[in-house]
């Protein structure tokens, strides 16, 4: 039977150690494929800032692209729990603004959750988000919203102060009522400790090792769709960059040499009808 996937599965993976997936995803015809091979959590990351809108961060994206977004990934799922991003400066400036934007964002796309970045400072704002019946997941160690305060794209929590914040994070984030933290960029075995430590949130985690008690990758890095981009945490699960490129290139040639379209692509007329053509 297909089980929808709420907040209650997630809980229960995580009691049961079986791993949850996650990947994100930003328009219908990929959401339906991802749903479809029954990925648990479809996360429509402010990534489609550089994924889909060509910017070089997440920093543009506007309430506005996430819903737009949003609203064809919860037409295509009908198993998967969909998390929209809460895009930058939705949630930052204050509470009373991050719980309206977290509204309109779950009321205007259909999301079942939304996703925000940051530690104990966005405990008391993630409490009124949950407070207001609007599930909550966490976003810590490498928050690509505050790049330009980390100084890069780079690990998190090496040394033993910023690994007890991240710890003390989770837990803040936890007790706040996030019923699910991701972990981006953390070495494994603290990522392990911080899954151990947590009583209910599940951990889903990008380049945190495999103990977290999920995964998530962003579905072009997982496709192989950008030859010029590959983290260390990325795995290529297929290299469609090629496949893609190849496929467009016989296309190509066949429209230049006029053997695309070929008459079975077509549709006929009698030759009387034409004939009677003036
Ligand atoms: O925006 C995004 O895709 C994310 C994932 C990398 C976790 O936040």
């Amino acid at each position: 039977m297909n089980i929808l996937i709420s907040k209650t599965v997630i809980a229960e993976k995580k009691r049961n150690r079986t791993p949850i997936t996650m990947l994100t995803a930003y328009d219908y015809s990929m959401a339906k494929l991802l749903d479809e091979n029954e990925i648990d959590m479809l996360l429509v990351g402010d990534s489609l800032g550089n994924v889909m809108l060509g910017y070089d961060s997440t920093l543009p994206v506007t309430m506005e692209d996430m819903i737009h977004h949003t609203k064809t990934v919860t037409r295509a799922a009908k198993r998967a729990l969909v998390v929209a991003d809460m895009p930058f400066l939705s949630y930052q400036v204050s509470i009373e603004d991050a719980v309206k934007n977290a509204g309109r964002l779950m009321k205007e796309s259909g999301a079942h959750a939304v996703k925000l970045e940051g530690g104990s400072e966005m405990a008391d704002t993630i409490r009124a988000i949950c407070r207001a019946g609007i599930p909550v997941v966490g976003h810590i160690g490498l928050t690509p919203q505050s790049i330009h305060q980390l100084g890069g794209f780079k690990v998190q929590g090496k040394e033993s102060s910023a690994a007890q914040k991240l710890l003390d994070d989770a837990k803040a984030l936890e007790e706040a009522g996030a019923f699910v933290i991701v972990l981006e960029c953390v070495p494994a075995k603290l990522a392990a400790k911080v899954t151990a430590s947590l009583k209910s949130a599940a951990t889903i985690g990008i380049g945190a090792g495999a103990d977290c008690d999920g995964q998530v990758l962003v579905i072009n890095d997982l496709l192989g769709m950008n030859k010029d981009f590959k983290p260390k945490f990325v795995k290529r699960f297929a290299d469609l960059h090629t496949i893609i490129s190849a496929a467009v290139q016989e296309y190509k040639q066949d429209v230049e040499a006029r053997t695309f379209p070929a008459p079975e692509h077509g549709f006929t007329i009698a030759d009387a009808v034409l004939d009677k053509l003036y």
